[in-house]
């Protein structure tokens, strides 16, 4: 399972990347608004701290203007994803992009329906919201796990990008399915690591060791 950051604030990537474990990362308008930065300046950032996928959503929301501005996006850097929303536009766009060899994120995906929509249009990934799901009163991981059933109904190289990722149950349940990606904001990646065990087990492990008097090295 991968792990994408899911946020433009370029100081939490670079304190994150490090780890090791941010295998890419998604953007979208309003993460870029509340960054306060210019978006393409932004995106050059990340793919410069990231080596996998880097979500960059277009905002036009016709074809031609969708390929100009995917045109704009793709010249960034390699690994930029282009992220579309899931209109006929966005797919007709999804459908040409891929076929020029450009990586595409469909999103907005609310039914498992539209993810098939998106599979045929050959996007690389789909990106179905499950926290905003579960705002409305409905199971968001439903979606993941209709999705999945029926992807391997037909092996669909299309690959299950949670988004709307909002705790760490998300994660472990997106994993559970089997779901190819989470994207989580970095809140939510710090919190995979806590236990209160963990902080409890080293603190008397290093109380114990310093009562040994030794030194490693
Ligand atoms: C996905 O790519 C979106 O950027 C994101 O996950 C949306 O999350 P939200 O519902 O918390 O805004």
């Amino acid at each position: 399972m991968q792990f994408f950051l899911d946020t433009a604030d370029v100081g939490e990537i670079a304190e994150l990347a490090p780890l090791g474990l941010v295998d890419g990362v998604t953007t979208n308008p309003t993460l870029v608004r509340r960054s306060g930065r210019d978006f393409l300046a932004v995106v050059r950032e990340i793919c410069g701290l990231v080596a996998g996928p880097v979500s960059a959503e277009v905002v036009a929301t016709d074809y031609d203007g969708m390929r100009r501005e995917a045109d704009v996006l793709r010249a960034i850097a390699p690994n930029v994803c282009i992220k579309l929303p899931l209109t006929p536009d966005g797919l007709r766009a999804c459908r040409a992009l891929t076929a020029d060899g450009a990586m595409v994120n469909v999103t907005l995906c609310f039914t498992a329906p539209q993810a098939l929509l998106a599979a045929k249009a050959g996007a690389t990934f789909v990106s179905p919201f499950v926290g905003r799901h579960d705002d409305v009163g409905f199971e968001g991981m439903a979606l993941i796990e209709d999705i999945r059933r029926v992807f391997a109904n037909y092996r669909f190289p299309t690959r299950i990008l949670v988004a709307s990722v909002r705790h760490p149950v998300h994660v472990l349940q997106a994993a559970r399915i089997g779901a190819d990606v989470a994207t989580m904001p970095p809140a939510v990646l710090r919190q995979l690591f806590r236990h209160p065990l963990t902080d409890r087990g080293l603190e008397q492990f290093l109380a114990d060791w310093a009562q040994t008097g030794q030194r490693i090295g």
